[in-house]
């Protein structure tokens, strides 16, 4: 008697823990990614590198696919590294990327076609090294244009057309650009990528457009090309911001103000400066000089915890006011898969360590993401 209820136990004890082990697996699924916590709310984009995509980093492409489903090219569609010299055109490392966005179901963004910087000299300049007429340039332009935007038509979803043609005064950037051509080398740009591709959507791209004074002159810029009927898609804030700076209430409003003219806005080069950014250094070696390096270089091994949680609480504070948005922000792009990626360890400084993004040098969620996740209402 006690053998068959001892029997009856042990058949109850282990249809228990069968069912355990069931609903354990059924319910848990593969581990979710930042892409799928912010669904319903926007693409979370990365800045991505060759190095990342040939695979040098073996670690780069599964972590790439699980957290976000956007990627944008850090440099390989830049004008001087997609089209070196006159009639050359080095694709190899842009299809790779495009290549890798399908096949993951990536919203891929091109970055950029026309901007003053990163861009070889010789286009401005005839086979003599004279300048450039204005319809000389225009043609150059086109051709440009055509050539990037139509290899990768119905493929790269969004393209930023424009970058940084607004001067830090908000008055238009002198550049070679608006020199041969004029302003309205923005508006030619537009319409040529519209026309090489239809269906993709445009924006225009740049940094400090949140603040006042040079925010009024991209508005200004884009108010006069909606007016000229040019179709604008998006508007990039780029966000390379810092802990303190800028205040949250100016890129809440400003975020406002460009969602109001019905645009998208593009959060497309975020990351958050942990270390000093003295412009005036841009460019210099600080290894030899030890006072420099304690000040400007404060944290070559690790980020203390106070910082790393200054940096949870501003993350915390930035996707707060993009989540009030979310109607009108359509991506966040980091500008790096994580810390050891980011341009800020090169600039304006090089050879510093800096911490601006989710993720440590080790692929692992810093505080920062944490405090990211958890402003998705569960
Ligand atoms: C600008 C450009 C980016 C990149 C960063 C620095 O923001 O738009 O492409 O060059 O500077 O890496």
């Amino acid at each position: 008697m006690k053998k068959i209820i001892n029997n009856n136990r042990l058949l109850l004890y282990t249809g228990i823990v069968v069912l355990m082990v069931f609903f354990t697996v059924s319910c848990s699924g593969p581990e979710k990614g930042l892409k799928d916590i912010f669904s319903g709310y926007f693409y979370i984009g990365t800045a991505v590198n060759p190095f990342q995509l040939y695979e040098k980093d073996t670690l780069a492409k599964p972590f790439i696919a699980k957290h976000f489903n956007s990627i944008t090219n850090e440099n390989c569609l830049k004008w001087e590294r997609v089209h070196p010299s006159p009639g050359v055109y080095n694709f190899a490392p842009a299809d790779s990327m495009v290549a890798f966005g399908q096949r993951n179901n990536m919203f891929i963004v091109g970055h950029c076609l026309v901007w003053h910087s990163q861009t070889p000299k010789w286009v401005f300049e005839d086979s003599l090294g004279n300048p450039l007429t204005r319809d000389a340039l225009l043609e150059r332009m086109k051709d440009h244009i055509f050539t990037v935007v139509g290899r990768y038509k119905g493929k790269i979803g969004g393209w930023d057309v424009v970058n940084e043609a607004v001067g830090d005064d908000g008055r238009m950037r002198k550049s070679n650009w608006s020199e041969i051509i004029g302003d309205d080398f923005v508006q030619k740009a537009f319409e040529f990528a519209r026309e090489a591709d239809p269906g993709a959507e445009l924006y225009y791209n740049d940094y400090n457009i949140e603040l006042p004074g040079k925010r009024e002159g991209a508005v200004t810029l884009l108010r006069n090309l909606m007016d000229n009927g040019v179709k604008i898609d998006g508007v990039g804030i780029q966000g390379h911001w810092h802990l303190e700076s800028p205040a949250l209430q100016v890129i809440d409003t400003s975020i406002k103000i460009f969602t109001d003219m019905g645009l998208k806005v593009l959060i497309t080069e975020l990351d958050v400066n942990v270390i000093p950014e003295p412009m005036g250094l841009i460019g210099a070696e600080i290894s030899q000089n030890f006072e420099y390096q304690k000040l400007l270089n404060p944290y070559p091994e690790s980020l203390p915890d106070s910082v790393q949680q200054k940096l949870a609480g501003r993350y915390t504070d930035l996707f707060n006011t993009f989540i009030k948005y979310k109607e009108g922000v359509g991506r966040v792009t980091f500008w790096g898969v994580h810390d050891g990626y980011s341009w800020k360890n090169n600039w304006p400084i090089r050879g510093r360590t800096t911490y601006p993004l989710l993720f440590d040098r080790n692929y692992q969620p810093k505080p920062a993401y944490n405090a990211v996740i958890n402003t998705v209402k569960k």
